[in-house]
């Protein structure tokens, strides 16, 4: 579906000088390699999160797989096309949200943008109508579609950017950091309606976010990139497993008013939770050493966070020479 082959992308901005002469004949310029040679492939039905530092080039990716951006060099095909071709047959199956940008009519009601695309999507009455009603009630938004954009806060405008996205039944649907900015409660709406949608249309869905709760309620692959390189592109459960060695184990002492016994091993203590972080190996020495000297009323054992696992790959990065 979407095929990805050693994909650069350089952009080039015009450098000024003081000198105008020298501006207009023999303009300098800066090169910036957004991406650095990537090649990924996506299927059918999948769902994946895009995952970075700031400037790591998933929105530069995002484009080009689109249309909205040319490659410097690379092969891109998507859904048989060639994204940059603009081809309306191409176009009319992809849908593209942007957290950071408002696609719709500023001062009119959202209900007159949607109306707009299913003319410029040419989707038939009879689709428009049914998937228009579905969406909205999904979000909840009967009263919404009706008020000017400019009246609606961040987090109902991102409703109706979706419902705008996704009113031709897009296969391929770009999220841009569609959570970016909302409160935690519009977050979870967004969310839950992206998960419902997937189910019901069965989208490809390509997502970037910088919240690891989309990530992690959403998508079972996640492509890690930075500095315009692809450094992990695989299941999530995977990713715990290669690059995660460390557990937490809480403990509530059932007596925290009496002494702690001599541990060997390190601990944090701050009654009645005592916190140790180890390796995984260790386990099995440290937990049969607590079950015999520790009362204790609840033990759980945690892997680590997803977030602290995805930041120590990328710091772990920046620290090895290259
Ligand atoms: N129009 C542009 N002209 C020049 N450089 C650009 C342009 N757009 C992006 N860049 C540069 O390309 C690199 C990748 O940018 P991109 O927007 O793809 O990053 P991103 O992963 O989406 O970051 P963020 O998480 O901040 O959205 C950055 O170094 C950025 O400064
Ligand atoms: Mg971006």
């Amino acid at each position: 579906m979407i095929k990805v082959n050693n994909l650069t992308k350089i952009y080039r901005t015009p450098i000024k000088t003081n000198n105008f002469l020298q501006d207009l004949f023999a303009r300098k310029y800066e090169e910036k390699k957004a991406l650095n040679n990537i090649s990924f492939e996506i299927g059918e039905d999948e769902f994946v999160g895009f995952v970075g530092p700031n400037g790591a080039g998933k929105t530069t990716t995002m484009k080009i797989l689109s249309g909205i951006l040319y490659p410097t060099s690379g092969n891109i095909e998507v859904l048989g096309f060639t994204p940059f071709e603009k081809r309306k047959e191409f176009l009319k199956q992809i849908g593209f949200v942007m957290g950071q940008k408002n696609q719709l009519l500023w001062e009119l009601p959202a209900i007159d943008s949607f109306q707009l695309a299913k003319e410029i999507y040419e989707v038939n009455d009879i689709t428009y109508k049914k998937t228009l009603n579905n969406l909205i009630e999904l979000l909840d938004a009967q009263k919404l579609v009706e008020q000017p954009l400019k009246t609606l806060s961040l987090g109902q405008r991102m409703r109706m950017e979706l419902i705008a996205s996704l009113l031709h039944q897009p296969k391929i649907l770009f999220l841009d950091e569609p959570t970016i900015g909302l409160d935690i409660f519009a977050q979870t709406t967004v969310r839950n309606f992206i998960k419902e949608y997937q189910r019901m249309y069965h989208a490809t869905i390509i997502l970037t976010s910088h919240y690891m709760q989309d990530v992690q309620k959403l998508t079972k692959r996640v492509i890690l990139i930075d500095t315009g390189k692809i450094i992990f592109d695989g299941q999530l459960g995977d990713l715990k497993e290669e690059y995660s060695d460390e557990k937490t184990i809480t403990i509530t002492l059932e007596r925290p008013e009496e002494k702690l016994p001599d541990l060997d091993f390190k601990y944090d203590y701050q009654a009645p939770l005592l916190k140790i972080n180890l390796k995984k190996e260790k386990l099995n020495t440290i937990l049969p050493e607590i079950l015999k000297k520790i009362d204790f009323s609840d033990l759980t054992i945690e892997d680590e966070p997803i977030e602290e696992i995805i930041k120590n790959i990328f710091m772990r990065k920046k620290d090895s020479p290259s």
